[in-house]
């Protein structure tokens, strides 16, 4: 505790000095949350905020396609992640010539790209969408087929939502594709009483046996409307814990699984980029111009 203390000071000293602002995904660990970050929340919200922001510095406490992003939005900030190994399954499951070629298969059809992706597959999109938004996104196409890249079950969720025909991709998240049906009806039974929030990322029967489908931040909304209770995030492990802090009044199951890419970010490599201005993120151009095109026009809705 009296290095994450100390950490914590040093953090907010090299806040003020270096002009930065730490965003931070609701994955992060709760000293990370709670003590020194400015901005939390899912994908979306994290996107909005960085190309919000007027910080010299952005230090992303997240992944690196969150990083990609938030340099995409705000290019003349400096963009860092504590540590480059902080990667995602479903943004290593693709690259851009893996969607030229569904283009050349499937003239026509509009690429809706998980946000979960890098620049280069973001710079041969039509349009990005994150969990948040997916629905929305897909509705605002009015075709009745789009591809939607690279998450075959957040794909497969959101057809069953809305008709619309999905062409998929075979990417998962490593974290959300090991939750199964019987797990969750194994919960049930031994926590009588409990409500079952699923993300998207989670396979379709999953989603079938929840009560509720949704980012981050729409289980967050969730735990915030319904005061109490006995709740299941079918997430990552540090939702409940991040959540758990802000209501006390709600009682968290939390058999969880762990994203080992957003558990490299920690207080002691913050405070190491905020020292070093390390490691710095940067975008070629050109195609850090395509792929903001997709990013605004998910924005834009
Ligand atoms: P959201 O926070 O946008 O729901 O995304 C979850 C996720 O897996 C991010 O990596
Ligand atoms: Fe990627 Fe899944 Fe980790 Fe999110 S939780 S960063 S989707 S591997």
């Amino acid at each position: 505790w009296e290095t994450f203390v100390e950490d914590i000071r040093a953090i907010e000293t090299l806040k003020r000095e270096r002009n930065a602002v730490i965003l931070a995904h609701n994955y992060q660990t709760p000293e990370i949350f709670h003590c020194v970050s400015d901005i939390r929340g899912d994908s979306l919200a994290l996107a909005r905020e960085a190309q919000n922001t007027d910080a010299d510095v952005i230090v992303m406490a997240g992944v690196h396609f969150m990083a990609e992003t938030a340099k995409m939005l705000n290019p003349h900030s400096t963009v860092l992640i504590p540590d480059l190994r902080a990667g995602c399954s479903l943004a290593d499951s693709i690259t851009g010539a893996d969607v030229r070629l569904l283009r050349q298969r499937y003239p026509g059809v509009p690429v809706v790209t998980y946000v979960n992706t890098s620049a280069e597959v973001k710079a041969e999109s039509d349009i990005c969408c994150t969990s948040g938004n997916a629905k929305r996104v897909v509705e605002s196409l009015g075709t009745d087929r789009v591809i939607m890249i690279p998450d075959e079950y957040l794909a497969r969720n959101i057809e069953a939502e809305t008709g619309i025909k999905m062409i998929t991709w075979a990417g998962h998240c490593e974290v959300h594709e090991r939750f199964t049906p019987g797990e969750i009806e194994r919960m049930r039974a031994d926590h009588p009483g409990l409500v079952v929030l699923a993300h998207p990322e989670c396979p379709p029967e999953v989603v079938a046996v929840s009560d509720f489908s949704g980012s981050t931040a729409m289980m967050d909304d969730y735990v915030r409307d319904h005061k109490g209770g006995r709740i299941l995030l079918v997430t990552e492990c540090s939702m409940s814990d991040n959540l758990a802090v802000r209501y006390p009044q709600t009682e968290f199951i939390r058999p969880c699984n762990m994203c080992p890419h957003m558990k490299r970010i920690t207080l002691a490599n913050i405070r190491q980029s905020l020292e070093n201005m390390t490691h710095e993120v940067t975008l070629d151009p050109e195609m850090a111009s395509r792929g903001r095109r997709a990013v605004e026009r998910m924005l834009a809705i």
